[in-house]
Parts: C-alpha cells; structure tokens; sequence
C-alpha cells in the first residue's frame, strides 16, 4: 500500500545494497513515497526480489546490477540513470560489508580491502559519480548509512569500524562541499539491525532495531523542509538488546 502523501513523487532515489537488509527496507520505503527507487547491488536476483515487493505495492522500481568498489561500474549506474531519468534527487549509500571478527593482527590485507573499499572508496566512488548530476539541479540529498561502530570502539571489527569512522569524516566534510549548492549530505550511525548482516545472536532481537527504523529515518531526512538539514542520526535501540 502507498504512503497516502506520496511525498517523494515525481523523484528519482538510487539505493546501494537494496536487495537485502536495510538497503531493501529503504527502497521499499522510498517507492511507497512514491519516487522512483533504482535499487543496487551486485545479485540480481535479491534486486529483482525487491523492485518486485515495490511494484506489488504500487510502486516503481527499476534494478541495476553495480559493484561498488568498480569505478567503471559505479560511473555506468549513474550515466544509466541520468540517460533514463535526466535526474538524481537521493542516493543512498547502503551497501556496505563486515568483518573477519578477528582481532586487526590477524587480519589478512585482503579483507581489510574488501571492507574499506566496499565501505568507504565506494561511497566516494558514488559521490563522485551522482554528485555532478545534482550540482546541475541544484539540488538533492545524499545519505550515508554508518554505523555507531563509526563513533565507537569496535574490538575485533577494527577494519569495519575505521571504515564508518571514515565515512563519517568522509560525509561532514562533503556535506560542507555541496550545501551550497542545496545538497544535503547526512549521515545515519545506527546500532544493532536485525538482518543478515552479521550474527547477533547474543542479543534480544525483539528489542534490537529493525530495518524499517533505518528506512523511517531516512524518509525523516529526505522530507524536510528546503531550509532544515539534519546532518548526523545517531539511532539507538530504545531498550538495549
Ligand atoms: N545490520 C546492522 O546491525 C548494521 C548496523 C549499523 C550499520 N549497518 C550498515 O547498514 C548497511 C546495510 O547493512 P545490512 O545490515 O542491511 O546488511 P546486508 O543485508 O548484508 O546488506 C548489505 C547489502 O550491500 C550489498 N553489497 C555488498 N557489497 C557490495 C558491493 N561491492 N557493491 C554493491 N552492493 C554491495 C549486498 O548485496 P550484494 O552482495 O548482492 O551486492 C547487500 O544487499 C551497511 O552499510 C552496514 O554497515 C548495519
């Protein structure tokens, strides 16, 4: 069922990581505001899952396969939508990976890359693709999704969190950039989702967030006013898992 004030109608939203978790939950949420959700990622059948749940709630999807951390391949996502749609208003940088769960000496350098550019060079790498569609419209929103591992300790997950703790410098120092061309660049440092991501069986999952909390946030932060920009969400549990 769509939002009955179709606040985002008639806008184009690009999600990276749209066919799982919080990603998912996002693009769900911006195709019932009634935008455009173009949703990314590397599977095809997990985007194909999601633009069809946006469709049979009456909504528009469109599915692009992009790797994030291929520069080639993050410049064709945003030269597809620009020839499609001739506009960008969000994006979304979702996509993102974990850990070993290992202490930082015992990481292989391999997976340090993986996380930091998947995390972080592929925020960049979208930034630097759809911001200049933006410019020219002089407008948009651009949301990070970080982590509190970004604002806190993280033993074992060092490479994930010196990831979000960059991208979070990475999203201050841009917003500064592009504000004055009316963009707005925010960023959201949730706890614990329960998704995919990775195990929190330790934890109560009836208290933990939920990707729709995630993609609520979101919806907060892409329907205010021209004048207001809220440029950093700490989401917490209300109960601690
Ligand atoms: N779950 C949590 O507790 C939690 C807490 C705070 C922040 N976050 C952040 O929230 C974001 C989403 O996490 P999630 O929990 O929803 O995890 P998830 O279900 O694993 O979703 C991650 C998505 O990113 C995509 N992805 C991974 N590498 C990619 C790449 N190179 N290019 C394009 N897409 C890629 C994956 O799809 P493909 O593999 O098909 O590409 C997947 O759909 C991440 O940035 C994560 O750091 C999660």
């Amino acid at each position: 069922m769509s939002d009955a004030n179709q606040l985002l109608a008639g806008q184009v939203a690009v999600i990276t990581g749209a066919g799982s978790g919080i990603g998912a939950a996002i693009a769900r949420k911006m195709g019932r505001m009634g935008a455009v959700a173009v949703v990314c990622g590397r599977t095809r059948d997990t985007l194909q899952s999601t633009a069809t749940a946006i469709s049979q709630a009456g909504g528009q999807a469109e599915v692009i396969e992009c790797d994030v951390t291929d520069l080639a391949s993050v410049e064709s996502l945003a030269k597809r939508v620009d020839r499609r749609f001739g506009r960008v208003d969000i994006l979304v940088n979702n996509a993102g990976i974990g850990g070993s769960g290992s202490p930082l000496h015992q990481l292989s350098p391999e997976t340090w890359d993986q996380v930091l550019n998947t995390n972080l060079r592929g925020v960049y790498y979208c930034i630097r693709s759809f911001a200049p569609l933006m410019i020219r419209a002089n407008r948009g929103h651009i949301v990070n999704i970080s982590s509190l591992a970004g604002k806190n300790p993280l033993p074992n997950g060092a490479a994930y969190s010196a990831s979000k703790w960059g991208l979070n410098g990475l999203s201050y120092s841009v917003a500064e950039e592009l504000r004055v061309h009316s963009i707005r660049v925010s960023v959201i440092c949730p706890g614990s989702v329960q998704t995919e991501f990775s195990p929190h069986s330790a934890k109560n999952s009836a208290k933990m967030l939920q990707p729709d909390d995630v993609a609520h946030v979101v919806a907060m932060l892409v329907t205010q006013a021209p004048q207001s920009f809220a440029s950093e969400i700490l989401l917490r549990p209300t109960l601690k898992p």
